[in-house]
């Protein structure tokens, strides 16, 4: 259809059809439509009525292609008009084909990579009917204690933005409109909803707007600016007043500067949560604050359908308001193509086909391998193929690898880690258990004992499950579980090397491991493929690459610790220990265990020669800083070289050091490669008081290196 036929479409729609479009609904509501006028239980208390099922404009998680269909042509039996029905779900890290989480996906720096990975994901939803994925989630976080840091990329704002812009280009490719598979993508949680406070989840955000400018909105502005269909409302106030109503930041910044002209949906019930929130009397003054802020779809609740009728008909909301979050639903269903083909990429036939094929596992295997940071290395790793060894811990043959969010996708496809190294280990290999994730009998530890006993080398594989992350997985306490750092306790008396595997959702507090392991492999969640990866990583067939994209505290105490912080007015030396007026604890250090950007490889690094083009540079000019890098070791290895720079004056107060740029290279043993980044004006920009982006004449660091915290260093003025 032409734009003229949607303006045409809309003008025959009655205004209860028009608001019907603006709900969104969960599958189990529409299967078996028919009998839908007797919604009971939760639904029902909800205030949802089978009418309102039966009329709503789009749905959430479902996915089959046959259902879709079904759905589908059930559904435009029914519509007067033909319209056809959305179909939107949490695609996050892969559908059928599980990837590693996206803070694992974010630790490979490597885009590329995360842009295949949302190709993969498009592909196999959309051939299963679905149209929209609510990805990527891109908010920046700083609070290891939150489990939704599995589904973002970390801390950094440069990093975060690249990624968004991959994940975007991955899910809708550069013709969605041609493409039946790929989807529509939906950034979220707009906006901050990773600075939540505490890191307990749905807490409330609150910081200044220069804040909120500089570090939590360039992600989502990058999703947009790569084209992103969508945006999704967080669940937090911003500044008081929850973003599903937020005025300022829904038309204010989304809408008016940015120009955003797609649909934005509410998160799950966050309409209607504005009255727990204490910003709405009730369904009526949440529906008319979401609809004044610019909220199109609301998920899950009924405010919109139940009382715009009567704020139109009040005169409190403008029609137009209704038409054009209509117009946008209209138009993105006529971009996707559905009102010519309202099953779209929906194919059974290509559905076998493509679901969990080579190719994709493929791509997960790989992405694996590139997720995973060597933590700590005393030469265990990898393992003497011909040593025996005693895999022990409750990932040791587990099937719970997969994370949170992980769709379609089947925790009993996955390959695990035992039975990945029983295929390859050709010496002598033994697993137990030792506990479960948060129990222990006494014969577990005995055979866990046991197995050591027999063993040269014990590899421990610990962790979270996956429910202790993701949504709602708030925790304040982000150590092992207590009974599994009794198994490293009791294992640690063996005397033997300890190769640690470690699977979780979120950076931990390795208190109890990290000392005592010889070797630590930080694993994530890998996804479908992960105990493949895992194990060639663990025997030396891959070499580990994953760079931290979140920094790992000592302690939960520290929290937020992150890389990009300022020196405050009293820094403190780390020479001058006895010192007590400095910024310190007296407990801990400042520093994080393991800084953003660190990861080792089975091989060896060393930075050299670092130089710089000139001493000054004018806005018009730019500068070269290169740097010499040579594998020293023994294996071939990729290295992600850094540059970092540090403004050390500024009108308001610059971070000790910020991301700017960095390299993957492969390098063989003995091989030096010349780094070169090219340094301009607008990288040295930054949100001043009044909020203008722009540069300050003066002098900088810049630092290049392996990781946020061992770096060589130059300087250099804007004049
Ligand atoms: C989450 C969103 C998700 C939505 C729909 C909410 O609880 O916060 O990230 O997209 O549910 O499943």
């Amino acid at each position: 259809m032409d734009q003229k036929q949607i303006n045409d479409l809309l003008t025959k729609m009655t205004l209860e059809e028009k608001i019907s479009q603006l709900l969104q609904l969960t599958a189990n509501l529409h299967e078996g439509t028919e009998d839908q006028s007797q919604i009971t239980g939760p639904m029902e208390e909800m205030g949802i009525t089978g009418e309102m099922v039966r009329a709503s404009g789009s749905v959430l998680g479902l996915s089959g292609a046959a259902s879709i269909i079904a759905l589908q042509q059930d559904y435009l039996k029914k519509s007067r008009l033909g319209i056809p029905l959305l179909f939107m779900a949490d695609v996050v890290h892969g559908f059928k084909t599980i990837f590693p989480i996206p803070l694992a996906i974010g630790c490979s720096w490597d885009l590329e990579l995360a842009e295949k990975s949302a190709e993969i994901a498009a592909r196999e939803s959309a051939v299963s009917g679905i149209h929209v994925t609510f990805a990527p989630m891109v908010d920046l976080v700083r609070d290891p204690r939150w489990g939704r840091v599995m589904e973002t990329t970390g801390e950094d704002p440069y990093l975060n933005s690249l990624f968004a812009r991959a994940f975007v280009r991955g899910y809708q490719g550069s013709e969605l409109a041609e493409d039946n598979e790929r989807l529509a993508a939906c950034v979220k949680h707009f906006a901050a909803y990773g600075a939540a406070e505490g890191g307990r989840d749905y807490n409330t955000v609150d910081m200044s707007e220069r804040q909120l400018r500089e570090y939590y909105l360039p992600a989502y502005k990058a999703a947009l600016d790569e084209g992103c269909e969508m945006v999704m409302a967080s669940f937090n106030t911003v500044d008081g007043i929850p973003a599903s109503g937020n005025e300022k930041l829904m038309r204010g910044i989304l809408r008016d500067e940015w120009g955003f002209e797609g649909i934005l949906i509410s998160d799950w019930a966050s309409i209607r949560e504005m009255i727990a929130h204490g910003a709405a009397e009730d369904d009526c003054e949440a529906a008319y604050r979401a609809m004044r802020a610019g909220v199109d779809i609301e998920m899950m609740t009924p405010c919109y359908v139940q009382h715009l009728p009567q704020l139109i008909e009040s005169g409190r909301i403008d029609e137009s308001l209704i038409d054009e979050a209509v117009l946008r639903i209209l138009q993105l269903k006529n971009k996707l193509g559905l009102f010519e083909n309202p099953f779209r990429g929906a194919d059974p036939e290509r559905e076998r086909e493509v679901l969990f094929c080579d190719e994709h596992r493929r791509a997960a295997y790989d992405l694996a391998v590139k997720s995973s940071v060597l933590l700590k290395n005393n030469s265990v790793l990898p393992l003497q193929p011909d040593s025996s060894i005693a895999l022990i811990g409750p990932f040791a043959d587990h099937e719970d690898i997969l994370g949170w969010w992980s769709c379609v996708g089947a925790k009993e496809d996955a390959v695990q880690l035992g039975t990945a190294m029983r295929e390859r280990v050709s010496g002598n290999l033994t697993t137990a258990s030792g506990c479960g994730f948060d129990t222990m009998t006494a014969e577990q530890l005995e055979k866990a004992l046991e197995a050591a006993r027999e063993a040269d080398v014990i590899v421990l594989a610990l962790g979270e499950e996956s429910t202790m992350s993701g949504e709602g997985g708030s925790r304040t306490d982000i150590t092992l579980p207590e009974v599994q750092l009794e198994l490293v306790k009791h294992l640690k008396k063996l005397g033997k090397p300890i190769a640690a595997v470690i699977f979780n959702g979120r950076p931990l507090d390795l208190h109890g491991v990290f000392d005592e392991a010889d070797a630590v492999l930080e694993v994530w969640f890998p996804g479908s493929e992960g105990g493949a990866a895992i194990a060639d990583l663990l025997i030396g067939r891959a070499n580990p690459s994953g760079r931290l994209t979140m920094s790992f505290p000592h302690s939960a105490g520290q929290i937020p610790v992150y890389y990009n912080a300022f020196n405050t007015g009293r820094p403190m030396d780390p020479s001058k220990t006895g010192e007590r007026y400095v910024s310190k604890y007296i407990d801990s250090p400042n520093e994080p265990l393991l800084p953003f950007g660190y990861g080792l490889s089975y091989t060896c690094f060393e930075y050299g020669g670092l130089h710089i083009s000139g001493s000054e540079m004018t806005a018009e000019q730019h500068l070269t800083a290169s740097v010499e890098v040579t594998n020293t070791g023994t294996r071939t290895g990729i290295e992600t070289v850094q540059l970092y720079i540090r403004d050390i004056t500024g009108e308001v107060v610059r971070p000790l050091r910020e991301l700017k740029g960095f390299q993957r290279l492969e390098l063989q043993p003995g091989e030096t490669k010349m780094v070169e980044f090219s340094i301009s004006e607008d990288m040295l920009r930054y949100h001043h008081s009044d909020l203008r982006f722009t540069s300050d004449p003066g002098s900088f660091q810049l630092f290049i290196g392996p990781n946020s915290r061992d770096t060589l260093q130059a300087a250099f003025k804007l004049i």
